[in-house]
């Protein structure tokens, strides 16, 4: 590949709902797959059309596998942590399918559903505790952080007491910001989970991690260690991306505010809705909600695009958007640029909560599809309706421009939200 680029990835987003805008566009007649470069000098393919996006990420000819040296690490303190073996998200089938089977059960739309009435009270009993504690509030840890938090502790069988401990881990592990604090952060959430595994062997709970060990770790389908890597990436992926949607969304909606009008009204009618025998009889959304609802959050989902840069590695030539990833080359596809692709979104710099936001690759494609998206789409659905319900004041508590964002080379969202209602 010739070095003639001197575009970097990843980059620092301007604004924080917006993709950087020193990426290649295809809104702005830029070529589809375009070589980068990374801080190490290493030169990889970014992919920033849709179609050519959807076609790569069902090619079992670029991996995931983190244990491959040529696998496009863009961290300094990614490439430099001891590298291991990541589970599920970083496997190639068929290995990877044997562990996605087993956690599949787990996250239905129907297992989902069923966790719609917890959801509910856990936003509930959060946004109680905002309304008796009065203004102002930090929305990241008042909600955004908790509510995702909870849930994946009540699902997992992960004592929520320890929060503190695992979302201080997590947010080493995804921003260090050095090697070593990323280390540190598996060696301590390792340990955590082969105590509270050894724990619940004695004395076993209800949840789903109880469940894999009965069926998985007892029977010998998978080993202890195994089963804890496993844990740690349903923990801290089913708690920090959401996190990131609900925060980063609740802000992008106070910056729109005839978006975050049709929130409402679309919230209202789907409370509404509920109470009626004929929505209870099946007129709502797959997911349980009013059509109104589910388009605005697929619509935020898609807007925001917050797991930017899925990376991937190619094991054999792969002719694709005019130009030829040579087997070795690094791939990173750029979800924010992708679902901006003006072929498949009209206007698609406009946050447009009635359009159809169908097909966006927020959750990835392919055999890595996101395993928790009925369980993120059940939370976002129900938390921001209620927040803004409960809270119809809800304004920001600075200038917009002060407040602070995670940086490009992790989930983008918000550090802190200063709020007032
Ligand atoms: C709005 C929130 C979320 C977003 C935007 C998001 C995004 C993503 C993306 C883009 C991938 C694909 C990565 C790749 O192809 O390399 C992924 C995979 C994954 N996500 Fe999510 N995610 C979210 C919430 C969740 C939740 C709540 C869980 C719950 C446990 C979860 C668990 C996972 C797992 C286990 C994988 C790996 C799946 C596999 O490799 O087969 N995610 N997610």
């Amino acid at each position: 590949m010739a070095v003639t680029e001197t575009v970097t990835f990843p980059q620092n987003r301007t604004c924080p709902y917006h993709p950087p805008t020193g990426y290649p566009s295809e809104s702005r007649g830029q070529q589809s797959v375009t070589p980068v470069r990374l801080y190490t000098g290493r030169t990889v393919w970014l992919v920033t059309g849709h179609a050519e996006a959807r076609a790569l990420l069902v090619d079992p000819r670029l991996s995931s596998d983190r244990e491959n040296p040529a696998f496009l690490l863009f961290a300094r303190r990614l490439a430099e942590t001891s590298q291991r073996r990541v589970e599920l998200l970083g496997l190639d089938d068929p290995e990877h399918n044997v562990q996605r089977r087993m956690l599949i059960p787990s996250f239905t739309v129907k297992r989902t559903m069923a966790l719609r009435p917890q959801i509910q009270a856990t936003v509930d009993t959060l946004l109680d505790a905002m309304v008796e504690q009065g203004p102002p509030a930090d929305l990241v840890n008042a909600f955004a952080l908790p509510v995702p938090s909870m849930v994946i502790c009540a699902l997992l069988g992960v004592p929520y007491e320890d929060h503190e401990f695992f979302e201080a881990q997590s947010r080493k592990l995804l921003r260090g910001p050095e090697a070593s604090d990323v280390d540190a952060a598996r060696d301590a959430l390792d340990e955590y989970f082969r105590v509270l595994i050894e724990r619940k062997r004695r004395d076993p709970g209800e949840g789903l991690l109880d469940e894999l060990i009965v069926k998985q770790l007892e029977t010998g389908a998978v080993d202890r260690e195994e089963l804890v890597r496993l844990a740690e990436i349903l923990l801290v992926a089913g708690h920090e991306t959401t996190a990131n949607m609900i925060s980063l969304g609740t802000f992008t909606l106070l910056q729109h505010p005839e978006q975050l009008a049709r929130l409402r009204a679309a919230g209202a009618e789907s409370a509404g809705a509920a109470g009626t025998a004929g929505a209870e009889a099946g007129d709502r959304s797959s997911s349980g909600f009013g059509d109104g609802v589910s388009a605005a959050v697929e619509e935020l989902l898609r807007f925001l695009s917050i797991a930017d840069g899925l990376s991937r590695v190619a094991l054999q030539d792969i002719e694709v958007g005019g130009v030829t990833v040579r087997a070795g080359d690094g791939v990173v596809l750029s979800t924010s640029v992708i679902n901006r692709d003006e072929a498949v979104y009209p206007s698609p710099d406009e946050l447009d909560l009635g359009r159809s936001a169908r097909n966006h690759v927020a959750f990835g494609f392919g055999i890595h599809q996101c395993l928790g998206q009925n369980l993120a789409r059940a939370e976002l659905e129900i938390a921001l309706p209620a927040l803004f319900d409960r809270l119809p004041g809800l304004r920001l508590a600075v200038p917009a421009e002060e407040v602070p964002f995670k940086p490009g080379d992790t989930v983008q969202g918000l550090l802190e939200l200063p709020v007032t209602w």
